[in-house]
Order: structure tokens, then sequence, then C-alpha cells
């Protein structure tokens, strides 16, 4: 056990940092973190589930994406029981619909400020937070997933009003995006928008003018479904020949080519894969450790881009 300046023992040596340092709200993490929704197929292994995420905590990983709606809180209870305060864990959630336990997906669109709000405040209580670093708003803008339809339609500028406060008053930490468009996020700049979180992945690049925006604006790029999802009928980054390919030649599995790949794309790429399963885990930290060459990268890009047409709901 380390000891820290005032020579109490820390509660945890320091973690590497999983393939290489990146920022999330002016914070530094390692580029790769952990997308929790996948943890909801835990929800009846709870020590399971705690053992995976301290286990990526240990590997590094000091960003995990989660919400309240993975699971009903059931998730957000797993990062609460995983993480201490000193983990030094940055939990992003989003709002933007809330838990419908018993529907389709089940979620159901909850866009209106007042929503909004209460999703904070449920995120707060099942996380056991008293401020949450990051708060994704989850548009329904861009797909795939819920569309808004009613009353559901509400203007970005009141979101971000309501979210704005709720930073002022320390209640959030930082303000991102995710399911939104290149207008959308134009409009939001002047907010502060600490990152954004769109489906993204080798197969599915129709954002890349977005992903410049981020560049430029020095916005964290959190693809979603970085490695296409597990939904069925989504293109899968694991299926592509130049994949598989590439694969062989680095001695890697497809999902770390896929992973890779986003890493050496662009520099400000954060990546939260999703998973439940304690080998994929430590073959995606590891995917950080890979070089890919000039010639693997050409022909990776090659790979054709498609829409994801997916209605979740
Ligand atoms: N903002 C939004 O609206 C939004 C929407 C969806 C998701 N998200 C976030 O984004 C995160 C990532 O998305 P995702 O989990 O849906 O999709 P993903 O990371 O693209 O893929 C997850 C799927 O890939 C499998 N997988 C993961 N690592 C693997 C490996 N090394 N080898 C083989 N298979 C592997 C997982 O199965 P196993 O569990 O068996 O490994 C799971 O079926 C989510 O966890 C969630 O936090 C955000």
């Amino acid at each position: 056990m380390t000891q820290n300046p005032a020579g109490f023992p820390n509660p945890m040596p320091p973690a590497p940092r999983a393939g290489g340092a990146g920022t999330m709200a002016s914070r530094p993490v390692s580029r790769i973190g952990f997308g929790a929704m996948q943890l909801e197929r835990l929800h009846a292994d709870r020590a399971a589930a705690l053992v995976l995420l301290r286990r990526a905590r240990e590997l590094g990983v000091d960003h995990v994406d989660t919400a309240q709606f993975y699971g009903d809180g059931v998730v957000n209870g797993f990062l609460r029981d995983a993480f201490r305060g000193d983990d030094g864990v940055v939990v992003v959630t989003k709002v933007g619909a809330d838990p419908d336990p018993g529907g389709a997906l089940p979620l159901r669109p909850a866009q209106r400020p007042e929503q909004l709000r209460a999703s904070v405040e449920a995120n707060l209580r099942s996380l056991g937070l008293e401020q949450i670093p990051v708060v994704n708003l989850r548009r329904l803008d861009a797909g795939p997933g819920l569309r808004a339809s009613g009353d559901q339609v509400v203007d970005l500028d009141d979101q971000l009003a309501l979210l704005t406060s709720l930073r002022d008053a320390g209640t959030i930490g930082a303000i991102g995006l995710s399911g939104v468009g290149l207008d959308g996020l134009r409009r939001a700049l002047p907010a502060g928008i600490a990152c954004v979180q769109n489906a993204y992945s080798l197969v599915s690049r129709g954002d890349e003018d977005m992903l410049r925006l981020c560049l430029d604006e020095k916005i964290a790029w959190v693809p979603f479904f970085p490695l296409g999802g597990s939904f069925p009928g989504l293109p899968k980054v694991t299926d592509e020949p130049a994949v598989i390919a590439a694969a062989r030649s680095h001695g890697a599995t497809p999902a770390q080519i896929g992973l890779a790949w986003l890493l050496h794309h662009a520099p400000h790429v954060l990546l939260i894969p999703g998973t439940a399963d304690p080998d994929h885990l430590e073959a995606n930290v590891a995917a950080g450790t890979i070089a890919l060459d000039d010639t693997t990268l050409v022909a990776l890009d090659a790979v054709r881009s498609r829409a994801l047409d997916l209605a979740l709901g």
C-alpha cells in the first residue's frame, strides 16, 4: 500500500492509464473507460458486477458511463457500491429518458426540464453522490433509438438553462450532450460542453464533422456503440473482413482492433466499451497498447460506413 504526503495509507496504488491519458471535464482520465449498460445483465449477480467494476478500476479505468434507466437504478447502485469516493472515478450519467420497467426498451423519453431535474435527483440518490461529475443531456435528435413527439419535443435552450443552473448550484460538475446533431452542438457551445456521446464506430462514421468540431472545441468525443452495440440488426465492427485481417496480423481480437482504431482516429476520443464479461474487460483495456501501422490504418479507414437506422422505440 502506498502513502500519500500526509502519511495516510492510500486505498489503492496508482493505476496505470488505460489507453493513455485523456481529458474529461478538465479532469485527467484514462482514454479507455467503461460503459456500464451491459451490467444490466448482471442484475441477479451483484457480486459479479462489483468484481468486474473493481477490476476495471485496478486496470486503470477511471471514467464510467451510466444511466438511471440502466436497470431502473440497479446499475447505478453497482457503481455506488463498487467505487469509493476517493477512487477518482469520473462518473458520467445521462438524462432525457426515464426507466420504463416492462416497456420494450425499457425506457421512455423524459425531455422536459422538470423531468431532467427529477432524473438528476434520482441519479444522485442511486449513485450515492452529492455531485455528479458529468451529466449528458440525451437529446433525441440523432438515431439510433427513441424519438420525441408531442410534449417531449423540447427546445434545447430550455434544457441547457436547467442544466446550467444545476451546474451553477454544484449539483452537477459539467454538461455533456448525447444523441445530438451538428446544429444542436453548435447552439450548445456557449453553455460549455464537456463531451459528446453519439453512436460512432469504425463501421458507422456518419458524425465525422461533429467529431472534428469537438476536436476544435476541445470537447471529448465519447462514442457509444464503439463496437456496434449489442442490438441485433446494427453493423458490427467485429464482422468486418478488414478488421478480422488486422486482428490476425496484430495477434489481437477483432474487438480490440475496433477499439484501437478509435484511439488512433483522433486524440480526443475516449472509449466506453460495454461488457459484462471479465475476459472482454481485460481485452478491451489491453486494446490501448495496440499500435496500428499506417498500412493497417489505411485498410481500416477504407471500411464502408453505414447508417444506424434501427428504431429502438
Ligand atoms: N448515450 C446513449 O444514448 C447510449 C446508448 C447506448 C449505449 N451507451 C453507452 O455506451 C456504452 C457502450 O455501448 P454498448 O455497450 O451498447 O455497445 P458496444 O460497447 O459497442 O458493444 C457491446 C457488445 O460488445 C460485446 N463486447 C464487448 N467487449 C467485447 C470484446 N472484447 N470481445 C467481444 N465482444 C465484446 C458485449 O458483450 P459482452 O458483454 O459479452 O462482452 C456487448 O454485446 C454502453 O455500455 C453505455 O454505457 C450510451
